[in-house]
């Protein structure tokens, strides 16, 4: 059963129309958005949705949506289920101590995550296997933007590889390192904590693949990736665009490479999220020819 038809005859009629029956859920935690108009069934929208989905065990309510350098969006709690949460399958010193703190899996890996604490999005799991699938073993990976370290982790647990990592948010870094170590890839991911405009240009490797799942617009940083990949090597640039600038990426990005001395082979462009009417999450891979 859907949330607004088990919310018939618990709320207003016009009221469940604003409702939305799309959330995330990472791990036991379900994160929802209630607009502002119906704030005052929060409570009861909240237990109405754990009361169909026996799985979640927390649920957060969006307040203020993704912002600053570290884009984390601010959440109060609006449900708990009494019942003592089990993580016990989860290593000893791993295990969640904190109310918000969970473990999500995803695409064969295992995170711990707090999204009041660091950026993370369930939705990019699509993503993050589809770039697994195009790196070959015993290449090189950077990626940029790592966050508690999903795109890492999914990559380096799937493939035999060497990855460096660079995050600037440190309690994302706090959350990365402990799922380096929950996945068991010490051997093979460097985490960098710090500005990426500062770290990346002191790298001494060139890399096949670099990862720019970017706070904002990578842009900003395409110089920094491209003086970092190997001739023939891949870029996968995220960035945001209204829907009337998705078709023109192509050339844009070609023009902008260009200028920085490279010729670019773009090999695919893709929506991979709603940010907002008409704007969207759009990811640009792109092979470096020079
Ligand atoms: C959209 S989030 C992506 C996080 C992660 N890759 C994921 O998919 O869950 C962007 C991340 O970039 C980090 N960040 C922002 N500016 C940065 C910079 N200049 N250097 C390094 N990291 C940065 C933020 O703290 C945030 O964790």
């Amino acid at each position: 059963m859907n949330l607004k038809t088990a919310l018939e005859g618990k709320i207003p009629k016009d009221d469940i129309h604003q409702v939305s029956n799309s959330f995330e859920v990472i791990g036991d935690i379900a994160l929802i958005e209630v607009p502002k108009s119906i704030t005052k069934h929060e409570k009861i929208i909240a237990k109405t949705l754990a009361e169909i989905n026996n799985n979640i065990n927390l649920i957060l309510s969006k307040i203020q949506d993704v912002e600053g350098t570290y884009r984390v969006p601010k959440y109060n709690i609006v449900f708990e289920k009494e019942l003592t949460r089990d993580f016990s399958w989860v290593p000893k010193n791993l295990r969640p101590t904190e109310k918000t703190e969970t473990v999500h899996k995803e695409n064969g890996i295992r995170l711990l995550i707090d999204p009041t604490k660091a950026y993370f999005s369930e939705k990019l799991s699509y993503e993050r296997n589809r770039i697994k699938e195009t790196i070959n073993d015993n290449d090189s990976v950077l990626v940029m933007f790592a966050g508690m370290g999903p795109f890492p982790i999914v990559i380096a647990k799937n493939k035999n590889i060497k990855l460096d990592a660079v995050e600037i948010n440190p309690q994302g870094i706090k959350y990365f390192k402990k799922n380096v170590e929950l996945n068991k890839l010490e051997n093979k991911i460097t985490v960098y904590e710090g500005d990426v405009s500062k770290i990346v240009p002191k790298l001494e490797d060139k890399y096949n693949t670099i990862v720019m799942p970017a706070p904002k617009n990578a842009d900003d940083f395409l110089d920094i990736a491209l003086d970092k990949i190997k001739i023939g090597g891949r870029i996968h640039l995220y960035t945001f665009l209204p829907d009337e600038e998705i078709a023109k990426i192509t050339r844009k990005l070609t023009e902008r490479c260009k200028k920085f001395g490279h010729d670019i082979k773009i090999e695919l462009v893709r929506k991979c999220g709603n940010i907002g009417p008409f704007h969207y999450r759009v990811v640009v891979d792109f092979k470096v020819l020079n």
